[in-house]
């Protein structure tokens, strides 16, 4: 594997973190507001339309994964920096890796959950996500609520990874975020 020297992500990287950080969070937001403000009671059709919507957002996060998780082997990320210590790298990549594991964690039980009720797995209104498993009462029940809890659990993950983005830059002042942000010529 080739080794970073640089304090910078490629530019691939930068551009896939972005694009995907801007996708998920939209896909997200309209999730939640589909799942907690919409019933089918008032106007089924709207809330039918606004998870088709967060579908169609929302399934290009496994396409995109797949090409991020061959990038990040294939170019490896910077060393944190010294400035801090052997347990706060150990807990960054931690949490980097769980990160990771949302991003696939999300869109499958998300597929899995429209699959087992019966529904599609639409892709940016142009193709479907040819269907994995057939209507299925059992699995709804476990799919539905574990897409429900690990979207709130990755809401509180994006807080702590912004959360911790901006410590970085305003207080440690070091040049984590933009690592993400600027190349070496910039
Ligand atoms: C890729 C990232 C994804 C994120 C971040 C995400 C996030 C969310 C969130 C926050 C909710 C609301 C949970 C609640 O009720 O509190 C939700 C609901 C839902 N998601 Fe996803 N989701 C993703 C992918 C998908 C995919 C790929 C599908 C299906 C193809 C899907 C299908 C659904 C459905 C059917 C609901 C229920 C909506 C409702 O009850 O009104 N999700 N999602």
């Amino acid at each position: 594997m080739m080794s970073n020297n640089t304090q910078y992500y490629t530019r691939t990287a930068q551009v896939l973190h972005w694009l995907m950080a801007l996708i998920f969070i939209v896909a997200w937001i309209i999730g939640f507001y589909s799942g907690n403000f919409l019933s089918y009671d008032a106007d089924g059709s709207f809330k039918g339309q606004v998870i088709t919507l967060h579908k169609n957002i929302a399934t290009t996060i496994i396409f995109l994964v797949a090409i991020r998780i061959f990038w990040r082997y294939t170019h490896p990320a910077p060393k944190l920096p010294d400035s801090m210590s052997p347990t706060m790298q150990k807990a960054a990549h931690a949490g980097h890796l769980i990160l990771y594991m949302m991003l696939i964690a999300m869109p499958v039980t998300g597929c899995l959950y429209s699959w087992s009720a019966g529904h599609p797995a639409p892709v940016l209104y142009l193709f479907e996500i040819p269907r994995m498993v057939q209507d299925n009462p059992e699995l709804l029940a476990v799919v539905k609520p574990l897409h429900v809890y690990l979207s709130w659990t990755v809401g509180l993950l994006i807080v702590g990874h912004v959360l911790a983005a901006l410590k970085h830059h305003f207080i440690d002042r070091d040049h984590i975020l933009r690592s993400m942000t600027q190349q070496p010529k910039d």
